[in-house]
């Protein structure tokens, strides 16, 4: 029952879907896992602490600040030092399950096999998950966040050199050792296809010599990182069933989503649509869920000496590696075809959005939740738009549909960002959020649509984020949080939002 969406000039007048469907009924199914979501960078700071060694991001943000918005992950947060009362904030939430990543660099300072481990990093992870254990919060681990150690960059280039495989099962092995028995759920990659595209190049940038007008490093980066994933996961198969660790479920957190065709009657619309969902969501969700291999369409669009080819025996280990479906889901854009035709959209290969083909401008870029146009990182602008609210429903209908998984479909992270809560001083605290609240109310009711009336085996919701944090290039002025943190302030103080009550309260009606 997917309705066949389009964001065509003057769209009619948006109504939130909580005014339009009744769910005060509906429940999400027993088990249903309710979250939040952090990433090591962005909320622990402490980053030289424990033997903790330097990360490319750090050092990233250090060499050019600009590229940072002149901050760093020195501090961020602080929740390496604050989490036992972080965590106390979040149970007040009352959720379920509480999704962190693990730092490389916090474990292995230098990353290679065979070099230290440090204990006082291990040891930092076994008391943040006691800490949620003890509370009765079922701890998610990522083990990748973009947090590359800054010493494998600096000897092969970290992701862009198959070396990485090797090093990184090492990372997971020892962190599936340690944890194992106390942690269930795995992300062994988070978003791959925004660290490919923007990350892993970085500082090895180069272009292809034969005029192809893209930077080499997403094409190397995506099947290295595909095959670590499956050997990882092997290697978590392999120690669950020696009995070295209990039984748990294993993924990757995917991003992106398929776009809304601009106009539904342009069959060259709805080519760049699907071409938009292979590459960037179809590239690392078909091998991993279907066959082993690229969508066709990314094989026929994208020569092997770009991206290169699995072999059979790669292809064995790949197919099946995940035990469920993870999907970071936020918004879209609508697809549109260049006035020099479709194939101009290939000269922008490197980015997964597509710039050429994607309009995720806020006038075509909708929120999954509202059809809300909403610009870069998510801040919403207020124009109104498209009847897309389905589209969050699109998207998972369209998911389940392409990439099955027996093991149900999570959504690992969705969020809003508030552009009006960077415009004042920090001081000002503003915790009146009403558009966060709307915007997420709005996108737990099309999940309880989609569970029941779609019939998703949709098993999970995770929000980013249970604070305010350092938003990659963007620095801390971009603000997802349910709590406001004042970075003006010694202790960093953490203050509600109004969202995080109005969370709490719908899961309160909604919970089994
Ligand atoms: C995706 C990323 O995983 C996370 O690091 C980021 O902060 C949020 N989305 C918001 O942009």
């Amino acid at each position: 029952p997917v309705a066949n969406f389009s964001v065509g000039p003057d769209p009619p007048r948006f109504r939130p879907s909580y005014l339009q469907a009744s769910t005060d009924s509906l429940k999400f199914p027993k088990g249903f896992l309710y979250g939040v979501s952090t990433a090591a960078t962005q909320v622990e700071g402490g980053v030289k602490e424990g033997g903790r060694g330097p990360s490319i991001y750090d050092w990233g943000c250090h060499i050019l600040p600009l590229f940072c918005n002149n901050e760093n992950p020195d501090v961020t947060v602080n929740e390496y030092y604050q989490y036992k009362q972080d965590i106390q904030r979040v149970k007040a939430m009352g959720v379920t399950t509480f999704s962190f990543s693990i730092a490389w660099p916090r474990i292995l300072p230098f990353g290679t096999k065979g070099s230290p481990v440090s204990e006082e990093g291990l040891k930092f992870y076994d008391d943040f998950i006691d800490e949620l254990l003890k509370n009765g919060i079922e701890p998610v681990a990522t083990l990748f966040h973009w947090d590359a150690p800054l010493n494998i960059v600096a000897q092969y280039g970290a992701f862009l050199n198959s070396s990485v495989v090797d090093d990184f099962n090492n990372y997971a092995s020892i962190v599936f050792q340690r944890y194992g028995k106390k942690v269930k759920t795995w992300h062994t990659f988070n978003e791959p296809r925004v660290y490919c595209s923007f990350y892993a190049g970085f500082p090895y940038e180069s272009k292809y010599p034969d005029g192809v007008n893209t930077t080499t490093a997403p094409f190397t980066c995506i099947p290295n990182i595909i095959k670590t994933h499956a050997v990882a996961v092997q290697t978590y198969r392999n120690l669950v069933s020696e009995g070295k660790i209990a039984k748990g479920k294993i993924a990757l957190k995917h991003n992106g989503a398929k776009p809304v065709p601009f106009d539904p009657n342009s069959e060259s619309d709805q080519e760049v649509v699907e071409r938009v969902a292979d590459l960037g969501v179809g590239i690392f969700s078909q091998p991993i869920y279907v066959d082993g291999n690229y969508p066709q369409r990314v094989l026929d669009t994208i020569p092997a000496r770009i991206l290169r080819r699995f072999t059979e025996e790669e292809k064995k280990i790949i197919k099946g590696s995940a035990d469920f479906y993870a999907i970071d889901a936020y918004a879209t854009g609508a697809a549109k075809t260049p006035p020099e035709g479709i194939e101009a959209c290939a000269s922008n290969m490197g980015d997964p959005n597509w710039p050429n083909c994607v309009d995720t401008s806020p006038a075509a870029g909708h929120s999954l939740a509202t059809g809300w146009a909403l610009g870069a990182a998510g801040d919403l602008i207020t124009r109104g738009g498209a009847d897309t609210s389905q589209l969050l429903r699109y998207q998972l209908n369209w998911l389940t549909t392409t990439y099955p998984s027996p093991g149900g479909i999570y959504i690992t992270e969705f969020g809003f960002a508030e552009p009006f809560e960077a415009m004042l001083p920090e001081l000002y605290q503003i915790t009146w959020d009403e558009r966060r609240s709307n915007y997420l109310l709005d996108y737990l009711n099309e999940a309880l649509l989609a569970i029941h009336e779609d019939k998703i085996d949709l098993r999970g919701v995770f929000f980013w984020t249970p604070y305010d944090n350092f938003e990659w290039n963007l620095g801390t002025p971009v603000k997802y949080g349910l709590q406001h943190v004042n970075f003006s302030s010694p202790g960093l103080d953490r203050a509600y939002k109004q969202s995080f009550f109005q969370v709490r309260n719908f899961f309160e009606q909604h919970l089994s």
